[in-house]
């Protein structure tokens, strides 16, 4: 029998492969490109057929990561408990579908990660696996007695990759566990479980720099956007992927989109986290300023309410459902005006709206202006009775049931 392992080449997934050849099946190995460092991806995949690996490929995903799924969870300005922008959660149904695709293609019985059975991602993994193939066989090692007995630390790993000759990189092991991808990088566990201790001294930031070490110039980045989707950066029109890493420098070297939260995991327990994501906080900010310009308010009002539910299913790994399906159909025909541009102002950690046009705005000067304008758009008179008719059940109210003041 064979299985598909989405292979990282870190420790963990390296010491699956020669544990599930153990076990007796041949293992494919899928390195999923979300735009992860990675100093040589093929030397990685040439360490898996060195353990013995059936087959060791690589497939680069970033465009689609980017234009699939940040983009349309962008397009709700959807944020788990307010401020975390989804980097993780949002990779991992991706993850699944590559994995499935390669599943298929190998005649593979079961689909292996290396997420642990306290976490968000196995969740993430799986719901995505079991919604595109219902009949999937999902292996994860870390919920088995048997393979946390075999492996209990890090030490056992790195016994046994000495002894069956795996090579391991001596990364200077970092006293918390990361995640990357070209959205955002996380940063969890380890020293950074006590969330009285201060993250900064701990942490080394790939992405950003400190706003402290920041320019003490402002920088301008003008951001366009077609129906609610990123298209360019300073006048240059770019593919998905490419506008989030332009952002990311820009961003970064600004020390932007740094974020310290205690959030709710889905299996219960509270975590700590801290992320990083320079250029899809500018991508929030920017959009956000357009849609103020051209979404209607109710529209908007309405869009609002349901976004922490959008953030909450991504979270959850609720990607692949009927209700997901009909909210993106939902936002897709609420973004059709939000185009145009937007000027950021980024200083120090700081996101400002410069300015922002489009050739669909709702707003006008005619209207919202307090010099004197044309009675016939907006009569002050009318405000009279607008008022008379809105205060009837507030005085009623006031008749009825006075209030001291
Ligand atoms: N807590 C974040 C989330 O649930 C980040 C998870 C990071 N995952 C990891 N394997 N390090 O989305
Ligand atoms: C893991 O447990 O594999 C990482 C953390 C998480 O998924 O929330």
């Amino acid at each position: 029998d064979s299985v598909v392992l989405a292979y990282s080449g870190g420790l963990d997934t390296s010491v699956l492969v020669g544990w599930l050849m153990d076990k007796g099946y041949d293992v494919h190995c899928l390195y999923v490109d979300l735009g992860q460092p990675c100093e040589d991806i093929e030397a990685i995949l040439q360490k898996a057929l060195d353990i013995g690996a059936k087959t060791s490929i690589a497939i680069d995903v970033q465009e689609e990561l980017c234009r699939d799924f940040a983009f349309p969870v962008l397009q709700w300005q959807a944020k788990y408990e307010n401020i975390y922008l989804l980097g993780t959660s949002i990779a991992r149904p991706l993850i699944s579908k590559i994995v499935l695709q390669r599943a298929r293609e190998v005649g593979a019985v079961a689909y292996v990660h290396g997420a642990t059975g306290k976490g968000n991602d196995q969740c993430r993994f799986q719901l995505a696996a079991e919604a595109l193939d219902p009949k999937v066989k999902v292996i994860a090692p870390w919920r088995m007695d048997e393979f946390r007995e075999l492996f209990p630390g890090r030490s056992e790993m790195l016994e046994y990759c000495e002894e069956k000759n795996i090579p391991v990189k001596a990364t200077a092991s970092k006293p918390y566990s990361s995640d990357e991808n070209c959205l955002h990088i996380s940063y969890e566990a380890g020293d950074l479980e006590d969330p009285n201790v201060d993250g900064i001294p701990i942490i080394d930031f790939g992405m950003t720099v400190s706003p402290q070490e920041a320019p003490d110039q402002e920088a301008l980045v003008k951001i366009g956007f077609e129906s609610g989707v990123p298209t360019s950066v300073n006048g240059t029109t770019m593919g998905a992927a490419e506008i989030v890493k332009a952002l990311n420098q820009l961003g970064g070297e600004n020390g932007v989109g740094r974020i310290d939260i205690v959030e709710n995991r889905f299996v219960g327990m509270k975590s700590r986290g801290v992320y990083e994501a320079p250029g899809m906080t500018c991508l929030y900010a920017a959009h956000q300023a357009l849609e103020q310009l051209t979404v209607d308010r109710d529209a908007a009002h309405f869009r609002d309410r349901l976004s922490p539910e959008v953030a909450e299913m991504v979270y959850n790994g609720f990607w692949y459902c009927a209700k997901m399906d009909a909210l993106m159909a939902f936002i897709n025909q609420l973004q059709q005006p939000v185009t145009g541009e937007v000027t950021l102002g980024l200083y120090k950690g700081n996101v400002r709206i410069v300015g922002r046009t489009s050739p669909n705005s709702l707003y006008d000067e005619a209207i919202a202006s307090m010099e004197a304008a044309d009675e016939a758009d907006y009569s002050q008179n009318d405000a009279e009775g607008f008022l008379r008719i809105l205060g009837v059940p507030l005085r009623v109210q006031g008749k009825a049931r006075p209030r001291n003041y």
